[in-house]
């Protein structure tokens, strides 16, 4: 099975978020399986040409490709997804994604993702690859599986192509003015109200890939329930809806080449199962840098995150006076909102004993903060899927959640009380989306925290369990086959 796979973000190259996660290490575990894929990505300026090897591919050579009405000049350059044979395409468009950020809120963010589409149908007729399934991931990639069934129809390279469009975060949904009708060539009588295009009078890249896009999928099967909801839906249930039997929830894996305490690079502490005393190393070397005093006593929970209302910190905000009066330490990594960013400086200059936080993006820290922790902390409105909650299973890190979408998917709630026999729990969850649910989350935690028994049974139901991505890579292969069975 040949699949063009579609981001705008993949590591090792680009990451804001979990999509780079998924991206980097989906196609890897494909081709395990016996698929030939190659990855596109937009070549933004961070990406060092040198550090990744990448060459010009001049077989494909100069795509000029009209967006707006400007023909822009485009250009592919070539690597290889380390540990794997996948061929990644990087799309320069320096016009466009030399912009010392991966997504911007400038005038022409609609246009960079219509350049970036239409450039991966360009390299893929100059490359004369046929694939069987383009498979599409968010917004930025909405308009893909429209421009495969109408722009480049002519095209018979295309005529057996499917499209797979996986809805990463319905929240985002790029939305733009009517403008961009014209700027990416849409049929004019595509946009009518309630067509397949038009959103509240506007274009809508996440709807044209719903409807367009041969089949759909969510990043965890609870959430691809939740969206067909109003509650979930933003806006976009009832189109949804109306595709529901072309919808399906695939739980995202995780690369235990990159996260996994046994072998992790950035941890100076490895440990595992059989022996967790690295993990307590781990956990004082990063106390050490914050300045926080150690104790293993007192339970350290970590948090990673975008700092956005989605991630739940409106939850947090409200139950932060409770949270600080419980004897636990914090650590805090992530950016976003001014105001989250802003309470975080704030509670760790006040609390220096008890609170560390780092605004900005660091790889290091996060797998630091996965080892070093001893909870997890994610409180998200909405969660498509979530990814720390699984890494920090692996690393012995005792998960608090809010039970939503993949959270409820991948942590099993500790039944204390044994109400109903159950020694499986994973971490900790709760329903209501309040700070004082979340508080008492929290609180169960660490009450069972000290009872090292019952921590240890938690820590090893989490370590025990496996995520690798061949279960999930392998409902992927049955999903493009359908897809792949509309086109035939
Ligand atoms: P989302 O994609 O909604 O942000 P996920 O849980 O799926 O949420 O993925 C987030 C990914 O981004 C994880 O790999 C996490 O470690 C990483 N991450 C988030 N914020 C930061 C940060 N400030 N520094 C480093 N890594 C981060
Ligand atoms: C989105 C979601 C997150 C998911 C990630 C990768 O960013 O918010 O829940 O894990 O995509 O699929």
């Amino acid at each position: 099975m040949k699949i063009a796979f579609v981001a705008t973000e993949a590591v090792p190259y680009a990451k804001t978020g979990g999509l780079a996660d998924v991206a980097g290490s989906l196609p890897k575990e494909l081709e395990k399986l016996g698929c030939e894929v190659k990855l596109f990505v937009p070549k933004y300026s961070s990406i060092d040409e040198a550090k990744y090897g990448l060459h010009y591919n001049w077989d494909i050579g100069e795509m000029p490709i009209r967006v707006n009405g400007i023909i822009r000049s485009s250009h592919v350059h070539q690597c290889t997804l380390p540990e794997s044979e996948v061929q990644v395409n990087l799309i320069d468009c320096p016009h466009y994604f030399h912009r010392g950020r991966i997504y911007t809120n400038d005038a022409d963010e609609d246009e960079r993702f219509i350049l970036f589409s239409k450039a991966v149908i360009e390299a893929l007729q100059r490359m004369q690859w046929s694939p069987d399934v383009i498979h599409c991931n968010d917004w930025q990639t909405g308009l893909l599986p429209l421009f495969v069934k109408d722009n480049y129809n002519w095209d018979k390279l295309f005529d057996h192509t499917a499209t797979l469009f996986t809805i990463h975060n319905i929240g985002y949904q790029g939305r733009f003015s009517k403008s961009v009708l014209l700027s990416a060539e849409i049929r004019k009588n595509l946009f009518y109200p309630g067509g397949p295009v038009e959103h509240d009078g506007g274009i809508s890249f996440m709807k044209a890939g719903i409807v367009f896009a041969d089949i759909l999928n969510t990043v965890s099967n609870k959430y691809s329930h939740e969206i067909l909801t109003p509650e979930f839906g933003a806006g976009l249930d009832k189109v949804l809806n109306l595709r529901k039997k072309d919808l399906f929830g695939i739980l995202n894996g995780v690369d235990y080449t990159l996260w996994n305490p046994g072998t992790d690079k950035f941890i100076p502490y490895k440990y595992s199962l059989d022996d967790l005393s690295g993990k307590l190393m781990n956990k004082k070397f990063l106390l050490e840098r914050f300045k926080i005093p150690f104790d293993s006593k007192v339970p350290l929970i970590g948090i990673i995150s975008r700092m956005v209302a989605q991630k739940g910190f409106d939850i947090f905000t409200e139950a932060i006076n409770d949270l600080m009066n419980l004897e636990t330490q914090w650590l805090i990594l992530g950016s976003g909102e001014q105001q989250y960013e802003h309470l975080f400086r704030q509670l760790s200059q006040t609390l220096p004993h008890k609170v560390g936080s780092y605004i900005g993006y660091s790889d290091e820290l996060a797998h630091l903060i996965e080892a070093g922790a001893d909870m997890f902390l994610m409180p998200s409105r909405y969660e498509p899927c979530g990814l720390n909650q699984i890494y920090s299973l692996i690393y012995g890190t005792v998960p608090i959640v809010k039970s939503t979408g993949g959270l409820a998917d991948t942590v099993h709630d500790w039944d204390e009380l044994n109400r109903y026999g159950l020694t499986t729990g994973t971490g900790f969850s709760f329903n209501e989306h309040t700070g004082h649910a979340l508080y008492t989350s929290v609180e169960r935690a660490t009450r069972n925290f000290h009872n090292q028994t019952v921590w240890k049974k938690i820590q090893k139901n989490g370590m025990e369990k496996d995520y690798s991505w061949k279960h999930s890579a392998e409902k992927y292969i049955e999903l493009y086959k359908l897809a792949k069975g509309k086109r035939s």
